[in-house]
């Protein structure tokens, strides 16, 4: 008896674990979350959704969800021609449901990036990112105390005007772009910006080459702000897989 139960426990273990993540919207508006997966098995829920002001869906993820990302969407109209362009930003292929290969988000977007880990030795690793620019404020937390990422400010009204845009029917700007991809540099391929090119290592690519980063990481010093931000030591985030975390994706969290 005692070994059938061990058995159980083991498959249990094994093949019955997830987590579950709650993504809940805390603007004052609907938007529209989105979610990706880079490498392996998604979680079984839409890669996109309509979000009301202050609501939250929640849904299992596999515990081994690798390369996951969620992130949400403007000012979307899906009536016509949907596609990445039915959103002012964060819009995929596929229009309100992302495609599952192809359907990553239309920058600038604030990202939430997570790489689980069932492996007691390897912890879940997640940030708040801002490599491909600002859209909402978002956070992560989790029910076991672990840190939280985050960008709780809103950076689209005091973005640098090189950066700023798009623009809502009304002027307000809903989005900051990354320097990168608001091509500052003219040559992204080769870019100080992007880290690309003879700039595409931690050491040829250090945060003060990047143009305003000061203005994403000193806003948002628990986001990651540009590619290699792992040197801040506030940009990438571990939680003990063997605390099989559950999170929580919130967008327009209360400031901090
Ligand atoms: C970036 O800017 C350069 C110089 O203006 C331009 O030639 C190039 O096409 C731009 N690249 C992109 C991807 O927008």
């Amino acid at each position: 008896m005692k070994l059938l139960q061990a058995v159980i426990l083991a498959a249990s273990v094994s093949f019955g674990a997830a987590r579950t993540f709650t993504v809940f919207n805390g603007c004052p508006f609907t938007m529209w979350p989105a979610m990706f997966t880079g490498v392996g098995a998604a979680p079984d829920f839409a890669t996109g959704w309509e979000a009301a002001e202050f609501t939250a869906v929640s849904f299992t993820v596999p515990d081994n969800w690798e390369a996951g990302r969620i992130w949400g969407r403007r000012d979307c109209d899906f009536s016509t021609n949907p596609g990445p362009n039915s959103c002012l930003d964060g819009g995929c292929n596929g229009g309100l449901v992302c495609d599952p290969v192809t359907g990553t988000g239309v920058p600038p977007a604030t990202l939430a990036e997570f790489t689980l880990s069932t492996n007691p030795s390897i912890p879940d690793n997640y940030d708040v990112s801002l490599v491909d620019g600002y859209n909402l404020p978002m956070s992560i937390t989790t029910n076991v105390g672990c840190p939280v990422a985050s960008c709780p400010v809103d950076l689209g009204p005091d973005c640098p005007a090189p950066l700023i845009g798009p623009f809502d029917s009304t002027g307000f700007p809903v989005g900051c772009k990354s320097a990168c991809d608001a091509n500052l540099s003219g040559n992204p391929a080769n870019s100080p910006n992007c880290c690309s090119g003879q700039f595409n290592t931690p050491a040829t690519c250090p945060n003060s080459g990047v143009e305003f980063y000061s203005y994403f990481k000193d806003n948002c010093p628990d986001a990651y702000a540009y590619a290699f931000d792992e040197s801040s030591g506030t940009a990438l985030w571990t939680c003990a897989s063997t605390l099989a975390a559950d999170y929580t994706v919130t967008f327009c969290p209360p400031p901090a």
